[in-house]
């Protein structure tokens, strides 16, 4: 056989020899015979190189130099081949690189509106729900709005045009005109309706009212409502209560205030600030409360001679940007990823 011949000989029954050494010590048997420095089958080969034509020796030497090249990396894969672990049943190898799983995450108001749930209930509330599209007799009628207040205009509100003659309770003329509640005090009505004394619920969820949306406005928000009606509630309780639940979601160097106001379905009433910053200098209004008007507890048929009770309607996205330092409420609804993965 040729030199040519021989090293292709080499070549193929060393790749054999090394894929079938199954560890270590078997792998280097067989580099010491085939590789090896003193009496290696490479070693033997390279002694007849010498023996070559002169117009050939440039091409032995080169096929001489690729055969050890690929022996010599062959060699190496498989010595680290063999180095891995080994494969579990099923074909899983435990080192490689994991698979990252982005796990996602609940929406900041969604966070605030379940934290809000719990401190409520350890103050002893119950949740309650009502429906976004109401009737103007639960969003106005039965909390004492009358039928010329302000509040009512159809600018400030979002009336549906799809109003139809029913049954119910109506302020219009045997119309029942549908809205999209522009405040959570519905839900009151609603739980009073069904419920004897005493109650003791909160209820959270989205109001609408068609403001020009900038830093500080939307169209949509969220409120969380609170009433305590029974015997002997007091004022005193309904600070007590705002008080505590600030302190608990907003922390201890919050400062709340109470300023003397008006609402039809409150009396007295006051508006709540909380402090935007450590000196009391900077304030925020996070809602309206007040002790339940004796009108009220009549149209849904409690005796304002036997109860007395507190309500307040709060300004969700207000505690959330306090504690998060949001500097715009368009962020809770822009989805964009960057502000969403903050939290
Ligand atoms: N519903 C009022 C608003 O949206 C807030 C409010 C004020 C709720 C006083 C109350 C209350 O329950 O007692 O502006």
């Amino acid at each position: 056989m040729d030199l040519i011949g021989q090293l292709g000989a080499f070549e193929a029954s060393a790749r054999e020899a090394i894929r079938g050494a199954t560890d270590d010590t078997a792998l280097e048997k067989v580099r010491i015979e085939y590789l090896g420095a003193r009496s290696g089958k490479l070693k033997d080969l390279q002694s007849l190189l010498g023996t070559a034509p002169k117009e050939l020796k440039p091409v032995v030497g080169k096929r001489f130099n690729e055969v050890k090249n690929t022996v010599t990396t062959e060699l190496d894969e498989r010595k680290r081949t063999l180095a891995r672990p080994k494969l579990a049943a099923g074909g899983l190898d435990v080192t490689l690189p994991g698979v990252a799983f982005s796990v996602g995450r609940r929406h900041p108001l969604s966070q605030t509106i379940a934290e809000f749930k719990d401190i409520t209930g350890r103050l002893g509330f119950t949740v309650a729900t009502g429906p976004e599209i109401e009737d103007e007799y639960h969003n106005f009628d039965a909390l004492n709005i009358p039928y010329d207040h302000p509040a009512r205009d159809p600018l400030d509100n979002f009336y549906l045009a799809t109003a139809e003659v029913g049954t119910e309770k109506t302020s219009g003329q045997g119309k029942v005109i549908r809205m999209m509640r522009s405040q959570t005090s519905t839900v009151q009505i609603r739980v009073m309706e069904q419920t004897p004394p005493p109650v003791r619920i909160v209820s959270i969820g989205r109001v609408y009212r068609p403001d020009a949306i900038d830093a500080t406005h939307h169209c949509m928000f969220h409120q969380m409502e609170g009433l305590m009606v029974g015997d002997g509630v007091t004022m005193a309780q309904l600070k007590t209560v705002l008080r505590s639940f600030a302190l608990a979601y907003l922390g201890r160097d919050v400062q709340i205030r109470f300023r003397p106001s008006f609402f039809p379905f409150t009396e007295p009433s006051v508006e709540v600030d909380m402090s935007m910053d450590a000196a009391g200098t900077r304030w925020m209004e996070i809602g309206g409360a007040g002790m339940v008007d004796p009108n009220v507890l009549k149209a849904v048929g409690y005796d304002p001679e036997q109860v007395t009770g507190f309500a307040f309607g709060l300004g969700v996205e207000r505690f959330c940007i306090r504690r998060h330092g949001v500097d715009d409420i368009r962020h809770f609804t822009n989805n964009d990823l960057r502000f969403l993965r903050q939290f």
